[in-house]
Formats: structure tokens, sequence, C-alpha cells
């Protein structure tokens, strides 16, 4: 059974998923099996940008998915995002968070926040591909606290002046536009911080360091210093003092593309699982006879399913303009440690083969564990899951 038609058969029950979605699917996953499949492990092991996948990503409008056709998107519902996401990440996991925060955490909140000049001028050309976004919000000091972060904006005439440094920023080193966020009055606390929209062709922006990681080694992920880089007064995101709100909204929507991608992963190594079982003999049969790897393969594909609705339910609760905090740390949380465990018993199944950079589990393995970590740990979406249930019990 090849992915799509195991992906087909899990659409039963959710009515949305209509012709043209299926249609969509089909394209992506024929895409990402016969272009981006392909490249995987090479630009795993160079650490290449995909500069042409992405390109072609663009082509098919996948860079600016949600963002209405009016301001060059392709005007889709957020499942959709969600179920490309899995194609891609299933494909490459690099290319899927280079295309997760373009659309999630760029993308997306110049459409909600941004005013029309901000959306002709810098959502347009984000979401038509022909730039790319990143989102520095992370510090050296504040990564899962960033109601305290420092990197500070200072108005002058005409505009602001942005200092500081910021970590751990996807996309970091190609992008054209980064969304910063930084206190205009610490003394304020988050109600301080803003958020602004900055081309990073501005003097005084830096690509200071990029970092050399464990997984998803063919996106970049840079510390980027901004040295009194000023902005002028159009690049202001929302109102002053919104800064925290518009990062921790973005961050929910980022958060059902992370989901997506670590499905993605998951099911790229559940899928090498089955193969192998089947075509490796031990003991006189395929090790799918032996009970083990049964229940190995059983409770991969529980898991997996269990977080893709979880995922999907998430999506739809944005679609239909629900508040969606909780659902997509549970979406992100549970796709995420299910990633982990299915990489991790994907390449027990394996054995020494797994292993080795021969197998595509072993570059899944590495691939999964960023899931757990950005975009919020698993702490984090706990904190989160936890606030919600809480505050829901008191209300009553
Ligand atoms: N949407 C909108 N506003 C929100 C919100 C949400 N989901 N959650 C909270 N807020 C608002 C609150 O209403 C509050 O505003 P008021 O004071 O006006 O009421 C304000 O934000 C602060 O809320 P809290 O006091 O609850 O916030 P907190 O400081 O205690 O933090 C947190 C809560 C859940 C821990 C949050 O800080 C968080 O999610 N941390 C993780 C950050 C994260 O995910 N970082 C990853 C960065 S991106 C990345 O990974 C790099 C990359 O390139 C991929």
């Amino acid at each position: 059974m090849s992915s799509t038609e195991s992906t087909t058969t899990m659409f039963q029950g959710w009515p949305e998923v209509d012709e043209s979605k299926k249609l969509l699917i089909e394209q992506i996953h024929t895409f990402a099996e016969s272009k981006i499949k392909p490249l995987a492990a090479k630009l795993d092991a160079t650490g290449e940008f995909p500069t042409e996948l992405v390109q072609q990503l663009a082509e098919m409008g996948i860079m600016g998915m949600m963002v209405p056709e009016q301001w060059g998107g392709s005007g889709m519902d957020v499942v959709s995002y969600a179920m490309v996401m899995e194609e891609i990440a299933a494909a490459c996991a690099s290319t899927a968070v280079v295309v997760s925060v373009n659309n999630s955490l760029v993308c997306a909140p110049i459409a909600l926040f941004g005013n029309d000049l901000q959306k002709e001028k810098y959502l347009k050309p984000l979401a038509q591909g022909k730039k790319l976004g990143c989102f520095a919000l992370s510090e050296p000091g504040h990564g899962s606290d960033p109601a305290g972060l420092e990197c500070s904006a200072k108005k002058v005439p005409g505009g602001y002046q942005i200092r500081g440094t910021k970590n751990w920023i996807t996309n970091g080193k190609e992008a054209d536009t980064a969304l910063v966020f930084a206190t205009l009055d610490k003394s304020q606390g988050h109600k301080g911080i803003c958020a602004f929209i900055v081309d990073t062709k501005t003097p005084g922006f830096q690509v200071a360091k990029l970092e050399d990681k464990l997984g998803i080694t063919a996106s970049s992920t840079a510390q980027l210093f901004f040295d009194d880089v000023v902005v002028p007064e159009e690049c202001l995101l929302g109102k002053p003092g919104e800064g925290l709100k518009i990062a921790l909204n973005t961050l929910d929507g980022g958060r059902i593309g992370i989901a997506a991608q670590a499905l993605g992963i998951a099911r790229c190594a559940f899928d090498a699982s089955k193969r192998f079982a089947t075509e490796r003999e031990q003991f006189g049969a395929p090790i799918a006879k032996l009970q083990a790897i049964q229940w190995f393969i059983a409770d991969m594909a529980t898991r997996l399913q269990g977080a893709r609705l979880l995922t999907w339910a998430a999506a739809r609760a944005k679609d239909q303009g629900l508040r969606y905090t909780k659902e997509a740390a549970m979406a992100k949380l549970a796709a995420s440690e299910a990633a982990m465990w299915i990489t991790t018993k994907a390449i027990q199944v394996h054995g020494g083969y797994g292993y080795t950079k021969e197998y595509v589990v072993e570059r899944n393995f590495r691939d999964a564990k960023i899931t757990e970590i950005y975009e919020g740990t698993s702490e984090i979406q706990r904190i989160v899951i936890a606030a919600q249930e809480l505050a829901a019990l008191s209300k009553t």
C-alpha cells in the first residue's frame, strides 16, 4: 500500500476532505515522491539549502497556502495546509520546515495583523514565494520565555532602531524578510514588546552564526544580530505593545505546521519499517511474522493516526474560527512525541541496518527530535494544555 493509499483511507469521517483536497494531496504526494525524496539524503548530507525545491513549491502555490489570493496566496484552508506539510515532510523534513516557517510564522501574522500597505509590500512576495521569511523571537537567554526578551527597539525620527541578538532562527541565513520582536520599553514587561517587519538587506542586519545541527540539516538555523537596524514606521506590525500576543497567536498556528511535519517524518519511518519487516528474513521467515515486530507496527500505526487526527482537529478548529490554542498544543505534543517514538522503534525494527545512513530511518530519527523542541518544547505544550484545562474548570 502506498503512502497515499494509506492516507486516503484515513479521510473517512472527514466530510471536508472533498475531491479537490484529495486531488491536491495526490499532486503534492507525486511531486514529493518524484522531486523531493530523491534529493533528501544528499541535502541532509551536504546541508545544502533546497533552493530549487522551494522555487518549485512556490510555483505550485505552497509558500503562502493560507494567504488570500488577493495578497498572492492560494487561499486554502488549514486542513489542506496540514495535509500538504505531512506530504512534504514525509519526503524531506528540512524542506518542510522551510515551507512551514514561511507559511505559518511569517505570512500568517502579516495576513492577520498587517495593514494593506504591509500586505502589498511584504506579504505578497512572501506568499508568492518570491521572497522568504523568518521569525525572530527567541534569544540566547529567552527561548521558552519570550515575555522577557531583551532585543530593544527605540523610536527614532521616521521609524524604529532595533538592537539585539536572536537565536535559533530557521531560514535566518536565506530570509529576505524577518519578523522581529523587540521591546520598546522593558519596564512594561510583555506590554512593551512590538513586532517589526524587517528587510534583511537593511544596514546592520547580520547573520552572526550558523548552527551545526543533529537533524533538519538542509534548513538553516541562525543567530542573527541587529546592529542598530533602522526600519521605517510602516514596519511596525499591529499596535505598539501587541508584539507578544502576535508572537503567541502566530505560534498557535505554527504548532499545527510542526505537528504535520512530525507526522510526515513518522510516516516515512513507519512505511520504511513495514517494507523492511516484510522483506527481511530471520529464523526462516520475514520478521513481520514475529509478534514482537507486529506489536511495533500496530503501536506505530495507532500513535501516528491518533496524532494525525489531533492535528486535523486543530486545523479544523482554526478553519472554523474557533480558539485553537489548546488543540494546536495537543497536536504538536502528540505528533512530535509520536515521531520520536516511531522513529526510535523504526531503527529497532531495522536492527543494525537502521543505525546506518543507508536506511532512511536513521535520518528520520535525527529529524524527529527537533519537533519536540522548536515552536515550543513538549514541556511548554503541556503548560499550555494544562493552563487551558484548569482555566475551563475554574469557570464552571
Ligand atoms: N495567543 C494570543 N495571546 C496569548 C496567547 C495566545 N496563544 N497566550 C497568551 N497570550 C497573551 C495573554 O493573554 C497575555 O496577555 P494579557 O497580559 O494582555 O492578558 C500575554 O499573552 C502573556 O500571557 P501569559 O502570561 O500566559 O504568558 P507567559 O509569559 O506566562 O508565557 C507560554 C506563556 C505558554 C510559556 C509562552 O511564553 C510560550 O508559548 N512559550 C514558548 C515560546 C516558543 O514557542 N518559542 C519558540 C520560538 S520560534 C522557533 O522555534 C524558532 C523557529 O524559527 C522555528
